[in-house]
């Protein structure tokens, strides 16, 4: 790894930029951030995530032939190929992304998390020169973290260690898969860093905490943030599985297309290690403490009701991004009031243009 002054001024690029999961949240806002940088980009999705069609349809309106759509499924290497063919870099978003899919269908959690990257390895390792990968893992794979000593505030759960209290998990944690997502990622968060080991691949891997933005798709099963919000604005109840107390730290999506830029940047001298990416302590917040602040910002009662815990759910999860942050000089700089009160215009606006269109049809 080099520090963040040894770094470069960055190099004309002519060869496009691949994003798997295209169309997906994290993915839209980061090719947005390219296309106005110049780069060109190809879009790679199957369009299974229900909404993700709305980013699509945003990203053509506004970048046009700018950018490439390739509608394929990861698990067919042949259409990948095709995608991939020039690629200079890659950053391999698509996924089944929810926990509570993986626990109802495990073999295509593999299939699509495990088995879909080994597909992108496989490609990438036959190109030359290789393009360089950054790939989106999860904290799921440090486990449910039940190891931790927890002190039970009112609003939320605080570690009774004060280095983990302080600065969050950090990657000399245990891996601990835990649920068919925890594994099917894991694997391939360990096949990532082993290519780069064994065949030289430039990869990189980033272990991320809960992101939220605009163009998320949030579910009761993935992308709770965003999920919380628009059931407040609907003025629908929430259902909150535990006590509420969990703790998650939040990383607004501007600070992680930054992470995931300068990943791909120092792709050469970051690959073949893993990075914690989130918020950190600064961005933490109990679901009880963020429907607060939902509250606050819209001025309304969000209603909730409780249901028993899920499977896998870790009490406690902060990220400690000071590896990364040592290795590139990023740190988060939206806060979470800021991103939540962001979001909450996208989701208005979206709203407003719903209503319309709905009237008008
Ligand atoms: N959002 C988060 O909080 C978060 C946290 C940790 C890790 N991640 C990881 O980041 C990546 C992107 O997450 P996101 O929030 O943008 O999710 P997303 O669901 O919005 O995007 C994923 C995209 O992948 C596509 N996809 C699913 N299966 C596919 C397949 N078989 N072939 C091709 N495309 C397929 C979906 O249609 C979707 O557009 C995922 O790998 C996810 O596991 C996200």
């Amino acid at each position: 790894m080099t520090s963040a002054n040894s770094r470069h001024r960055t190099p004309p690029f002519h060869r496009p930029v691949l994003i798997t999961g295209g169309a997906g949240f994290i993915a839209t806002n980061l090719a947005q951030r390219l296309i106005d940088e110049g780069r060109e980009v190809v879009l790679f999705d199957n369009l299974s995530r229900p909404g993700v069609e709305r980013n699509v349809a945003w990203l053509q309106q506004r970048y046009g032939n700018k950018l490439t759509l390739c509608i394929g499924d990861i698990r067919d290497i042949n259409a990948l190929r095709r995608a991939a063919r020039g690629a200079r870099d890659i950053y391999h978003f698509a996924a089944q992304v929810a926990v509570t899919t993986s626990l109802t269908e495990p073999l295509e959690d593999f299939e699509v998390n495990a088995r879909g990257t080994l597909n992108l390895l496989e490609i990438a390792r036959e190109q030359s020169p290789s393009p360089s990968i950054v790939f989106t893992s999860t904290n799921k794979v440090y486990g449910s973290l039940g190891e931790l000593g927890l002190a039970e505030h009112p609003t939320r759960y605080v570690p009774v260690d004060d280095d983990v209290r302080q600065h969050g998990i950090s990657e000399r944690h245990a891996l601990a898969f835990h649920s068919p997502y925890g594994c099917s990622k894991g694997a391939a968060d360990q096949y990532v860093l082993d290519y780069a080991k064994t065949f030289g691949l430039h990869a990189v891997v980033l272990r991320m905490s809960c992101i939220y933005g605009p163009h998320q798709c949030g579910n009761e099963d993935q992308g709770w943030v965003a999920h919380f919000l628009a059931q407040a604005l609907a003025g629908r109840a929430l259902t909150i599985y535990g006590d509420g107390r969990q703790v998650r730290d939040v990383l607004f999506v501007s600070d992680l297309t930054e992470a995931l830029v300068m990943a791909q940047r120092d792709a050469a001298a970051l690959a073949g290690h893993a990075f914690n990416i989130g918020g950190g302590p600064g961005q933490s917040t109990s679901l009880l403490e963020l429907i607060d602040l939902v509250g606050r910002l819209t001025r309304r009662r969000v209603a909730c009701k409780f249901a028993k815990w899920r499977a896998a759910d870790q009490r406690f999860y902060v990220t400690d991004f000071r590896r990364f942050q040592q290795a590139t000089g990023w740190k988060p700089v939206v806060s979470l009031e800021n991103g939540v009160t962001e979001l909450l215009a996208w989701l208005h606006r979206g709203r407003g243009a719903l209503s319309a269109a709905t009237a008008a049809s």
